[in-house]
């Protein structure tokens, strides 16, 4: 990390040259969620966890009222916004989720300041590992820690205005998890999070002789958007439903598979039967997962992560050709415990877990069989799980 703050520190100094105030360092890593998906929106449990890919940046205040941005693979194109008029940089070409964020931070209180700003980000783009969110809270971190000494740092509060930018200035319905990730992150653990209540626990990942792999299909989410939303409807109504039935239950996870069985004919409609029942049972099969990991079987875990992707493929339908063959190849892998898809879908990553010994085997076949069956050429990382949005030092 040293390395590369120094060669942000040059890079900064050559594109901002005559800026002459102190320098600082924030980061904010991407996640992967290993099991819980597509129910943050609807109150329930999910299970992700921080990465060490992530983005940095290197940030002066500069005595204006503008935030000028660049980044370290934009060929230093400078982008810029006016803190007095932030509405207009919805239009900006590259910028907008840091400007969501400051828009969301000023409408909290915050003071922020004029900067320069120079990202370096390492989270593969459009790839399912919240790329986006950890730009959010890197923006929020260091626009708040740059921009008055009395600003609150409250790393909770930073991943709601991280969430707030996607919703009310990107467009995006999401839920509360990539931010939350991305914010509250721990080295070796996972988080456990009740997204009703943003309460969580960091459970410890040992995961007892096996490695966390995550396979990149390249495919873009293309789509992710729009079908996002359609699918946050889908589950409104299935909840409205429902709750004729069971009044009084706050959100579609807080409904037991048992209380399910015993309403979904209630729900006429095929497709939102189903995308219920997805929502349902997922939130079941969190908890029971965090059990499992933490009496250590991992085993079992694997069998329910594979489970959890045969129900987002078959009844929440947000997977896809290349998704759906990346599983299927990982699970030929002898020493392949669990694979399935994480995050939005539509393209993006597979989460695996494989026995240490098996990895080097399970990169080459399944990357060879996904590339001739798709013609896409995958990309692997063997995972390590890192701490959440930060500031850093260079020594
Ligand atoms: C995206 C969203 C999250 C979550 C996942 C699906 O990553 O940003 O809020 O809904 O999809 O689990």
């Amino acid at each position: 990390m040293q390395d590369r703050l120094k060669k942000l520190e040059a890079d900064f100094n050559s594109v901002f040259p005559k800026n002459n105030a102190e320098l600082r360092f924030f980061a904010a890593p991407g996640r992967v969620n290993l099991i819980g998906e597509h129910i943050d929106y609807c109150g329930g449990y999910v299970f992700p966890a921080a990465l060490t890919l992530d983005n940095v940046v290197a940030i002066k205040p500069n005595g204006t009222d503008k935030i000028r941005m660049t980044a370290t693979d934009l060929e230093y194109k400078i982008y810029e916004f006016d803190l007095q008029n932030i509405d207009a940089a919805r239009s900006l070409e590259w910028g907008n989720y840091q400007a969501g964020t400051a828009n969301e931070l000023l409408k909290n209180g915050y003071k922020l300041a004029g900067c320069d700003v120079l990202f370096d980000g390492t989270i593969p783009f459009g790839s399912g590992l919240s790329s986006s969110a950890s730009i959010e809270l890197v923006s929020a971190i260091a626009f708040a820690s740059v921009g008055s000494p009395e600003n609150e740092i409250n790393l909770v509060n930073f991943a709601l205005y991280g969430q707030g930018a996607e919703n009310n200035f990107c467009g995006v319905s999401c839920g509360i998890m990539d931010q939350f990730a991305s914010a509250m992150g721990k080295k070796d653990n996972a988080i456990l999070l009740n997204c009703e209540t943003l309460e969580y626990r960091y459970i410890p990942l040992k995961l007892d002789g096996c490695k966390i792999v995550i396979a990149n299909t390249c495919k873009k989410r293309s789509l992710a958007e729009s079908k996002y939303n359609e699918r946050r409807s889908e589950v409104d109504k299935a909840f409205a439903i429902l709750s004729e039935y069971l009044p009084g239950k706050p959100n579609l996870c807080s409904i037991t598979p048992e209380e399910f069985e015993q309403y979904k004919d209630r729900i006429t409609d095929e497709v939102i039967r189903k995308r219920a029942q997805h929502v349902v049972y997922e939130n079941a099969r969190v908890l029971k997962s965090a059990e499992l990991l933490e009496n250590n079987d991992v085993e079992s875990f694997g069998k329910l992560m594979v489970e959890a992707n045969s129900s987002i493929r078959d009844l929440y339908e947000v997977t896809g050709f290349e998704l759906d063959t990346m599983v299927d190849e990982a699970l030929k892998i002898d020493g392949t415990v669990g694979a399935r898809m994480t995050g939005a879908g539509f393209g993006g990553c597979t989460v695996n877990i494989v026995k240490s010994e098996a990895v080097d085997n399970f990169i080459k076949t399944v990357g060879e069989n996904y590339e001739k069956i798709t013609g896409r050429t995958p990309q692997f990382y063997v995972c390590d799980i890192g701490d959440g949005a930060r500031e850093l030092t260079l020594f």
